[in-house]
């Protein structure tokens, strides 16, 4: 049943609207002239707005508001004597008293998981279904959403193919490694990743500004004795240590700290925090690289907290029961979300061969691929898109 407005009354400064599901909104009357959909408030193709808040005056106020024929809000701002229509859909679906603030990349929109969760299996997509069928990109886009990862399988064991399976979704995000880099064992390697050695947990490339968000390893050959890989989820990992101890977390997410990557032609910097909150205290980025973190410098009275924070967080890094452990088969590639899930692998063989591809790119191309591919699900379910 349409949810329509029973009643509207302007009060002191707003717009009080009383739904019929008996909840209430109730709009500032500047915030209501802000977002005035009119064709002289919004330019009629783009939809962008042509005002600058500075341009309405300071002293607007709502001198009248009431329900046309057609059920349309209509209201009038003064001393301009300018008239604004609202639909009742948009009034509900940008209310900003009904609409928490919801974002894609809190973990308020995340769905947390630890080693046990994927009892049924591991979220994977088959790589053809991927780049054919759009619900089935669809799907794997909303994995890398809410779970932070997904596995694609039978993705063509080809070179530079990483980069094929980043043009199906978003934008290669080129470095000093060049568009793609290569992890195997190497002579000389800038990076332990190149080396056979075990990596711990770890989230890539914090000393890049900004991190690159999105990251592809692409399994070519995995014939080595050892070499696994290991997921953990550091949203969940950041709970943890929030609910172990409140100080720890808020020493890790009010605390800025120096990476830095440097070989022969290249000195990267970066200075962030292990974890970022945003302006509701909830986690939106994690990062830890051992390898990476520069010189700690921060003022002598904070370093002994500063050390308790951070071995905590390693430690819970490093915990067993948050780990999932499988092993990526040539044409497995997995895609995941470099701001929250980490990862790591184990040692492996000198012998055996293995190789992955890696590349990097970013979370806002690969969310508008996901936005755009479900705003055509929904059309095809005949709702209307504002
Ligand atoms: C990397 C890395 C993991 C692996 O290249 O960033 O962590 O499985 N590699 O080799
Ligand atoms: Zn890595």
């Amino acid at each position: 049943m349409k949810n329509e407005i029973v009643s509207l009354d302007v009060v002191d400064d707003e717009l009080v609207i009383d739904w019929q599901d008996g909840k209430q909104s109730r709009l500032y009357s500047h915030w209501l002239r802000d977002h005035c959909q009119m064709p002289s408030s919004r330019d009629a193709v783009s939809g962008q707005r042509l005002l600058n808040i500075s341009q309405i005056p300071i002293d607007t106020y709502l001198a009248s508001a009431k329900i046309d024929d057609e059920g349309e809000v209509v209201l009038s701002f003064q001393p301009e004597d300018h008239e604004s229509r609202f639909t009742q859909k948009w009034l509900q679906s940008n209310c900003y008293c009904l609409n928490p603030q919801q974002d894609d990349r809190s973990e308020e929109s995340k769905t947390l998981w630890q080693g046990d969760s994927f009892a049924s299996g591991l979220p994977e997509v088959d790589y053809a279904l991927f780049c054919q069928a759009p619900e089935q990109k669809a799907r794997a886009l909303q994995y890398v959403q809410a779970l932070g990862f997904v596995l694609l399988r039978d993705v063509p064991v080809i070179d530079r193919q990483v980069l094929e399976v980043i043009r199906q979704f978003g934008f290669i995000r080129e470095t000093n490694y060049g568009e793609l880099f290569e992890v195997r064992p190497t002579l000389d390697a800038n990076n332990l990743a190149f080396t056979n050695q075990g990596v711990g947990t770890h989230a890539d490339n914090p000393y890049r500004d900004p991190v690159p968000s999105v990251q592809l390893l692409h399994c070519l050959e995995n014939s080595a004795e050892g070499g696994d890989s290991v997921m953990v989820d550091g949203f969940k990992a950041a709970t943890i240590l929030r609910e172990e101890n409140e100080a720890h977390f808020k020493m890790l997410s009010g605390t800025w700290v120096n990476y830095r990557f440097r070989d022969s032609d290249t000195e990267l910097l970066s200075r962030c925090p292990m974890i970022e909150t945003d302006d509701l205290g909830r986690i939106v980025k994690v990062r830890y690289n051992n390898r990476s973190i520069a010189s700690i410098q921060l003022p002598p009275e904070k370093i002994r907290g500063f050390y308790q924070a951070y071995r905590h967080w390693a430690e819970i890094l490093e915990r067993e029961e948050l780990k999932i452990c499988y092993k990526l088969n040539p044409g497995d590639l997995v895609l995941f979300d470099n701001t929250r899930a980490m990862h790591a692998r184990t040692a492996f063989s000198k012998g055996g061969k293995r190789h992955l591809q890696g590349a990097y790119s970013d979370l806002d191309g690969l969310y508008s691929t996901l936005n755009v591919l479900q705003r055509a699900e929904e059309g095809r379910k005949g709702d209307a898109i504002l």
